[in-house]
């Protein structure tokens, strides 16, 4: 039977298993930026990051979940000055069991559409390193496209990797 994916934004309550997911996650894969254990926000903190991020019109977080276990999770991250509100900053996780199911096209997607609802955010601006083949074709899928790089930006076991720097205009 196919999994019934639920996409819902958080609230307050779900803060314990949003840390406890990242840092988890963050011992599947490289791909992120902080090794497991090492997601900087402690429950307290995400429980107020999830009240201000609702409250914010740029800013949104969106959890996927799957028999009432958050599988993956999208966030757009926008500052508050004139200058700059228009650009998001894209976030995007998937558990690896979970991975390749169109879980992360379908948390993309919707990202974008409420980016293009919310009447500020003009631009979707995201880093991935070079190497994160996935990553990288499904943000060109969605229109993405590479507008730099950054060189040994990240240090893994001695070894330096560089980042695509992306974005897309709405
Ligand atoms: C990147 C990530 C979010 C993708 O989520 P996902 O649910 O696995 O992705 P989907 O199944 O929706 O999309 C797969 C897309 O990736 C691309 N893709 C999948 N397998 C691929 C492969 N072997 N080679 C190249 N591209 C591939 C395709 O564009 C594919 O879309 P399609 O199936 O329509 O062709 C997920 O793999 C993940 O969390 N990875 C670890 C953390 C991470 O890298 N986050 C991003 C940091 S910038």
């Amino acid at each position: 039977m196919k999994d019934e994916v639920v996409y819902r934004n958080p609230v307050p309550e779900d803060a314990e298993e949003i840390v406890a997911f990242y840092n988890r996650v963050g011992g599947e894969t490289t791909y992120l930026s902080f090794v497991e254990n090492e997601y900087p926000l402690n429950v307290e903190e995400q429980k107020a990051n999830i009240i201000s991020t609702d409250q914010q019109p740029n800013s949104v977080m969106i959890l996927a979940i799957v028999e009432d276990q958050i599988i993956g999770l999208g966030t757009i991250t926008s500052g508050s000055k004139i200058k700059a509100r228009h650009c998001g900053e894209l976030g995007i996780v998937v558990t690896e069991k979970f991975q390749g199911k169109g879980i992360g096209s379908e948390l993309i997607r919707r990202m974008i559409e409420w980016c293009k609802s919310n009447g500020i955010t003009t631009k979707i601006q995201l880093d991935t390193r070079k190497d994160n083949t996935m990553a990288v074709e499904l943000y060109k899928k969605f229109g993405f496209q590479i507008e730099g790089e950054l060189k040994n930006t990240t240090l893994i076991d001695g070894k330096y990797y560089d980042l695509y720097v992306m974005g897309l205009m709405l």
